[in-house]
């Protein structure tokens, strides 16, 4: 197995020889068909491969998609057997004692010496991403195949940029990757949300009243591309993760106008500046919630440069509707930063973030514990670490092993909970893309206990929530009940407490009080823990349903713990609930693009497997 790659070329070659690639030479068009045809295969089972589009219309680059979206290609991207392998070489480091005498010092040198080996180099010579230069009225960014990705998007975005700045207080680099809405031939958005690194450096800028130099490398080798999205505390350069997971340093060279340094080998680099307080409104753009993230003001990047390699690939993802590339790239995270979590909170064994929950809505924990409300120690401390404290929902649990059974899990949290002294809910901060808070970056978070009592815990109540009814009975009561129930399914009938699927068409001036306060106040509110759904979502589909729980429940507002009663309201909310935002749409590829697709892609058997 290759270990590392000094650029995207050699990672093309491997996939290729790894047969991970199919060379896509039919002409396509940047604007939304290869979102569709990326989407198709990334939707296959186990992520299918990646494509390097050879016949980009209206572009001479061609365009690289889905480098990372599988468990294997996320492997070879990052040149290790397994991405527990990779983390185990982290923990490693961060395990090293330090040494106590003399001769402990002589024997640490070589594992000192093989790690400074990683550490960023300067580039000597030409660096292959300046073989073409472009400066002032050259600059074009409209001649890169930058992808107009859904059909409600603002605009093109790059989506897959390795984003550079320099903080003014310490002078260190961070690398971060923030998606960028082309505006013209020489200005972006630069939408890095206000809780990450690159925002922190706008802001010292910002105070300052000063220009702050930015730099965008496209197309990096993939250790590279993997570390600007890692969630790095801030002031440690990425570049040394990177060098650390390729075990080869990254090359950097000296931009060409501005003072900063970027990868060597990278395909394309886009150099410029933003002014403190200068903003325009970005967006929307369909995410990786599924959903369009809705329009803001951003900063805006000024181009005054783009050096590319003569023989350059674009590389870019689509985000959308999960599993997509980026499920991968969160997978590595979740594995590499397990050791970095533990060392703030050894008591953390394991921990999954469920595709479903989109990363930040949702992380499971499993947890060594030691004392009475251990469990509510280690939530507080994960909703104040880094990128955790977005979570909006963690979950406790005591055996490790559940995380990688989701059916298991999912019967012993049933099994388990009991729904008055399990469950926390508090506040905090949130994702920029949370969109179910009232209010954007702030709202409620939910914490569920469901690790074993122990001496010192009260024993939980035996009480369960679960009536006998079967589906087709629920369904005709509940359509007595109210009319706008629409199906009634029940999931789960095993646990201790079932759970009962309800469509609800919010119609007529019919919302979710209303719905809610049908189900508190009826005969059937003890059939089951009632999830309400909007009217269109398939009940059967339970992966669609865990993603609209995670996403459009805010837990104070959506969620009803009474003792006999608990519900979940799941649906899309509006004024009409108290909910003033906007409330985005879910994305959906136009109707004539999946027709002109699927007639593109008769003769291309490996996207039908
Ligand atoms: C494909 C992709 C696109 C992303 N786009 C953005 C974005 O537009 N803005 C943002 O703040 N974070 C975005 N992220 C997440 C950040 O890259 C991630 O939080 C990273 O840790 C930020 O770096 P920083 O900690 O140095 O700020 C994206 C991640 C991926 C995988």
């Amino acid at each position: 197995m290759k270990i590392n790659y000094r650029n995207i070329h050699e990672f093309i070659d491997e996939l290729e020889r790894s047969d991970e690639l199919i060379r896509f030479q039919e002409p396509v068009s940047s604007r939304l068909e290869i979102t569709e045809i990326t989407d198709r295969m990334s939707k296959l089972p186990g992520g299918g491969k990646a494509i390097l589009f050879e016949n980009v219309k209206d572009s001479e680059f061609p365009v690289l998609m889905n480098q990372f979206g599988s468990e294997k290609r996320i492997n070879m991207a990052l040149g290790s057997e397994s991405l527990d392998e990779l983390a185990g070489r982290l923990q490693a480091i961060i395990n090293m004692k330090p040494p106590k005498s003399f001769m402990e010092k002589i024997r640490l040198l070589p594992e000192l010496l093989k790690y400074s080996r990683f550490l960023p180099r300067t580039h000597k010579g030409k660096a292959p991403c300046q073989e073409v230069i472009l400066k002032g009225g050259d600059v074009d960014l409209t001649k890169l195949p930058v992808l107009f990705c859904w059909p409600d998007d603002g605009g093109p975005f790059v989506t897959l940029p390795v984003v550079f700045t320099k903080g003014l207080s310490d002078g260190k680099r961070n690398a971060g990757m923030y998606r960028m809405q082309i505006f013209d031939r020489n200005t972006t958005g630069m939408h890095w949300h206000i809780h990450k690194d690159g925002a922190h450096h706008y802001h010292e800028y910002i105070k300052a009243g000063k220009r702050m130099e930015v730099a965008v490398a496209i197309g990096t080798d993939p250790a590279v591309t993997y570390s600007a999205t890692a969630p790095m505390p801030r002031g440690i350069d990425e570049m040394l993760l990177a060098g650390f997971i390729r075990r080869a340093p990254v090359r950097m060279a000296k931009c060409v106008t501005v003072d900063l340094e970027v990868p060597a080998e990278a395909e394309f680099i886009i150099e410029g500046y933003v002014d403190p307080g200068e903003r325009r409104v970005e967006g929307p753009f369909g995410d990786h919630t599924g959903y369009y993230s809705l329009k803001g003001d951003y900063p805006v990047f000024h181009v005054t440069a783009i050096t590319h390699r003569k023989n350059a690939v674009y590389s870019a993802t689509i985000v959308g509707k999960p599993p997509m590339e980026d499920c991968y790239m969160a997978l590595a995270t979740e594995r590499l930063f397990l050791p970095m979590i533990k060392t703030v909170l050894p008591e953390i064994k394991d921990y999954m973030l469920p595709w479903e929950g989109v990363f930040h809505n949702i992380a499971v924990i499993a947890i060594d514990k030691e004392f009475p409300h251990h469990a509510g120690k280690v939530m507080n401390g994960m909703w104040g670490s880094g990128q955790m404290s977005f979570a909006k929902i963690l979950v406790m649990i005591d055996d490790e092993k559940l995380l990688y059974d989701r059916g298991r899990l999912i019967r012993h949290i049933l099994d388990t909970i009991d729904f008055h002294d399990d469950v926390t809910l508090t506040k905090g901060i949130l994702d920029v893309l949370d969109h179910s808070a009232e209010k954007p970056l702030y709202g409620s978070k939910l914490g569920i206990d469901a690790t074993a009592r122990i001496a010192g815990e009260e024993p939980r109540s035996e009480e369960a929530i679960h009536g006998s009814m079967n589906s087709s009975a629920l369904s005709h009561e509940f359509s007595q009940l109210d009319e706008n129930f629409t199906c009634a399914a029940s999931a789960l009938d095993e646990c201790r407490n079932r759970v009962i699927l309800l469509n609800a068409k919010k119609a007529g001036g019919k919302n979710s009080q209303f719905f809610i306060n049908r189900i508190r106040n009826s005969s059937l509110k003890n059939q089951g823990i009632f999830v309400i759904l909007d009217s269109d979502i398939d009940l059967k589909n339970y992966s669609v349903v865990l993603w609209k729980i995670f996403n459009n429940v805010d837990p104070s507002r959506d969620m009803v713990f009474e003792k006999d009663c608990v519900i979940i309201d799941a649906t899309k909310k509006g004024i009409a609930d108290g909910h003033s935002r906007e409330w985005p749409d879910d994305i959906e590829m136009s109707e004539d693009v999946k027709k002109k697709v699927d007639g593109m892609l008769t003769g291309h058997p490996e996207f039908f497997m």
